[in-house]
C-alpha cells in the first residue's frame, strides 16, 4: 500500500439544490517519497483532491487512505491528529502570518500539537529549515518585507516544522513569476530528497508539471493520465494503482 492511495473517490457538492460533481471517481496510489504533480485546467478537480488527501474535506464516495489508513473510518480527534503530524501544508497565497517574523511563523505549527522535542532541539531543527530554504539572513523579517518568492519559501519551511511525511502545494506557484515559481519547485525537489519527504503538488502550468516523477492528470474530474517515472517508479503501490480492495486489505 502507498502512502496515500485514493479508491474510487468521488465528491459532489451540493450548491442550493444543484449538485455539482466535482471530482467523478479517481482511484490512484502515490509511494512514500513521490515528487507528484496533479495537472490540470482550472475546475478539473485539483483543489478537491488535495483538499480530500489533506482530510479537510470528505469524499461524497470512495475511501482515501493516509498512511494505510482508511480515513473515512476515523474520528474527528484522530483525523486532527493525522492531519497535524503526517500532512504539511502550502498555499497559493503562502498564508503566513502577518504579525510574526518569518522565524516565529515557521516556529508556528510546533506551537500548536503536543510536541515532544525539547526548545533546543526545536530551535535547532528551525535554524535548519531556514537554512535549507535560503532565508538565513531574512529570519527577523515580517512577511511584508518579503518577495512572493522568500514568502512561499517561508511557507515550505513552515509546512516541514512538523516533520511531516506527506506536504500538500495548491498551486504553490500560481502567483509567483515562471522563474520564481521553478525555483520554487526546485527547492521543494531538492527538500524530497533530501528528508523523502512526499510531496504532492497542483498546478497549471506544464512547465512545472515536468519536473515532477509522477503526474497525475485531470480533466473534469477525472484521470486521464497516471505516469511515473524515474528512481521512484518501483515501491509499495500495487500494480492495479490500488483498484478496489476488500476492506481487509489494509491489515496486509
Ligand atoms: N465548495 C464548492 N461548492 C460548489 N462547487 C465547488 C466547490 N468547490 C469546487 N467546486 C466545483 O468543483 C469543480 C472542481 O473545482 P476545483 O477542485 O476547485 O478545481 P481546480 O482546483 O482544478 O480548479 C469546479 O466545477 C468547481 O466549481
Ligand atoms: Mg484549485
Amino acid at each position: 500500500m502507498g502512502i496515500v492511495e485514493l479508491t474510487d473517490v468521488k465528491k459532489t457538492y451540493l450548491l442550493g439544490k444543484v449538485e455539482v460533481p466535482a471530482v467523478k471517481g479517481v482511484t490512484f496510489c502515490i509511494e512514500k517519497g513521490d515528487f507528484i504533480s496533479i495537472a490540470g485546467p482550472s475546475g478539473s478537480g485539483k483543489t478537491t483532491i488535495l483538499n480530500m488527501v489533506g482530510l479537510v474535506d470528505q469524499p461524497s464516495d470512495g475511501e482515501v487512505y493516509i498512511d494505510g489508513k482508511p480515513t473515512s473510518k476515523l474520528k474527528d480527534a484522530e483525523l486532527t491528529r493525522l492531519r497535524h503530524e503526517t500532512l504539511g501544508f502550502i498555499f497559493q497565497s503562502f498564508n503566513l502570518i502577518p504579525v510574526l517574523n518569518v522565524w516565529e511563523n515557521i516556529e508556528f505549527p510546533l506551537l500548536l500539537g503536543r510536541t515532544r522535542v525539547s526548545k533546543a532541539e526545536k530551535d535547532e531543527w528551525i535554524d535548519h529549515l531556514i537554512e535549507e530554504v535560503g532565508l538565513a539572513d531574512w529570519r527577523k523579517h515580517k512577511p511584508n518585507e518579503l518577495s512572493g518568492g522568500q514568502r512561499q519559501r517561508v511557507a515550505i519551511a513552515r509546512a516541514l516544522a512538523t516533520r511531516p511525511q506527506i506536504v500538500l502545494a495548491d498551486e504553490p506557484t500560481a502567483n509567483l513569476d515562471s522563474a520564481t515559481g521553478e525555483q520554487i519547485i526546485e527547492l521543494m525537489k531538492r527538500i524530497n530528497r533530501e528528508l523523502q519527504t512526499t510531496f504532492i503538488f497542483s498546478t497549471h502550468d506544464a512547465k512545472i508539471v515536468d519536473i515532477a516523477d509522477h503526474i497525475i492528470r485531470l480533466k473534469d474530474g477525472l484521470i486521464t493520465e497516471n505516469l511515473r517515472r524515474g528512481e521512484n517508479a518501483e515501491g509499495s503501490c500495487s500494480p492495479a494503482q490500488g483498484a478496489a480492495k476488500p476492506a481487509l486489505a489494509t491489515e496486509a
